[in-house]
């Protein structure tokens, strides 16, 4: 029998976005077997994709209740280890909930929840199943992202003085401003997203990255969000001034209106020594600006990096690390963590990442809400 883990995969079908992204990386270290799913909620396109990436069918299932029931019946050594949740938000609290319930390993997209309230009580499952729950903040994963970490840690910038962090894209530049397709989109709908769009999509995204990167706790938010229409209930930009640990200000910039950018998401880090510089859709290259120095760039899989960037870098220097190795790295740490290994905790954000996300997409929504006013995260 494999000795690789059973992964079972909820969403992410033929039709999404982010399936590719995890069942690549789930095999990108050899590490995980994906033996069925729920991929598609519609039966037939369901059994067809699975068909298609050239799965056994028995254990492709109608729904995730029935996955669980159908499971559970296994003996341990068949049954699925950990599943990936890749569905619209609103479907994440109630199928990761009953996946702990039941003894299954998670790994959830982001954002965890719709709610900061159901990721409390998630979080409390969580604690009680003592299980392994990643949420897959997938741009922790890239080597120079883990560079940038240990480089604050190791104090290469002295003290943290400034923070600004860009997140922004113009694909709902084209849907915001037709009434169609503006209620087709499921990010746009407060039943399936929650209760924001652009923060709670990739706002949360550049939140993390901050969390991440400097190990600084946001404190406060204030916010100032745009939705453009007065029916459209969803923020769709916004920009939210933070305060940090120590005293650290900072600014997150996030659209999803900002016309013609793809994914440009960019990290911008100043201490007392220096500063860091980081772009997503260039993620081979840190930036590193020391007064009155050459500005240097570091890149991946020279020895000067850290053991967790290597970790994370397969190839010698000069073969560019992507979007599909950083979420492959994710799965990697939570591979160790499943087989009891030792790891870094820089190799997966955890339900504790999700949970702090949701509060922050709470609080950031709420100060907007109430007239810009600063909020307190918990
Ligand atoms: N980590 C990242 O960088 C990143 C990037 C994109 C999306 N995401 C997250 O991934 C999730 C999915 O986003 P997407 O863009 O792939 O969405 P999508 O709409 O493209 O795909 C959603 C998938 O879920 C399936 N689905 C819907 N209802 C289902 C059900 N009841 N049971 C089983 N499958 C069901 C759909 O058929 C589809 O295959 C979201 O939570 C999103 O925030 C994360």
């Amino acid at each position: 029998m494999s000795s690789k883990i059973r992964l079972g995969i909820l969403g992410g079908g033929g039709d999404s976005l982010i399936g590719v992204l995890h069942r690549v990386a789930a095999s990108m270290f050899d590490q995980y077997q994906i033996v069925g799913g729920v991929f598609n909620p519609v039966w037939d396109e369901n059994v067809s994709f699975a068909e298609k990436i050239g799965l056994p069918t028995h254990r492709v299932y109608k729904d995730f209740e029935t996955l669980i029931r159908e499971e559970v019946r296994l003996p341990e050594n068949e049954r699925m280890q950990v599943i990936s949740i890749l569905t619209p938000n609103f479907l994440h609290y109630p199928m990761a909930k009953k996946l702990l319930e039941n003894g299954f390993h998670v790994i959830c997209e982001k954002p965890l929840t719709t709610t900061y309230e159901e990721a409390l009580d998630l979080k409390k499952t969580q604690e009680l199943s003592n299980n392994v729950f990643a949420v897959t903040y997938t741009y922790t994963g890239y080597p120079m992202v883990r560079q940038m970490r240990k480089m604050v840690e190791e104090g290469v910038l002295g003290k943290i003085q400034k923070i600004d962090v860009q997140y922004y894209q113009g694909w709902i530049n084209p849907v915001i401003h037709d009434p169609a397709k503006r209620a087709e989109t499921w990010r746009l709908q407060p039943e399936k997203s929650g209760i924001s769009c652009c923060i709670g999509d990739i706002g949360t995204h550049a939140y993390d990255m901050i969390e991440f990167v400097s190990g600084l706790q946001v404190n406060k938010v204030l916010s100032d969000l745009n939705y453009l229409y007065e029916d459209n209930k969803m923020d769709i930009d916004g920009t939210v001034l933070i305060r940090c640990a120590e005293g650290v200000k900072g600014v997150i910039r996030a659209s999803q209106i900002a016309t013609g950018e793809e994914n440009s998401f960019v990290v911008k880090i100043y201490g007392e020594k220096a500063g860091i510089k980081w772009e997503q859709e260039n993620p081979n290259y840190v930036y590193l600006m020391e007064d009155g120095q050459a500005l240097k760039v570091l890149k991946p899989g020279h020895l000067y990096n850290s053991d967790l960037s290597l970790d994370g870098t397969k190839l010698p220097p000069g073969h560019p690390e992507g979007i599909f190795d950083a979420m492959g790295n994710i799965y990697k740490g939570v591979a160790r963590a499943i087989k009891g290994e030792p790891y870094d905790s820089g190799e997966f954000p955890t339900i504790m990442d999700g949970l702090r996300g949701m509060n922050f997409i709470e609080q950031t929504v709420a100060s907007n809400a109430e007239g810009n006013v600063w909020k307190d995260l918990d």
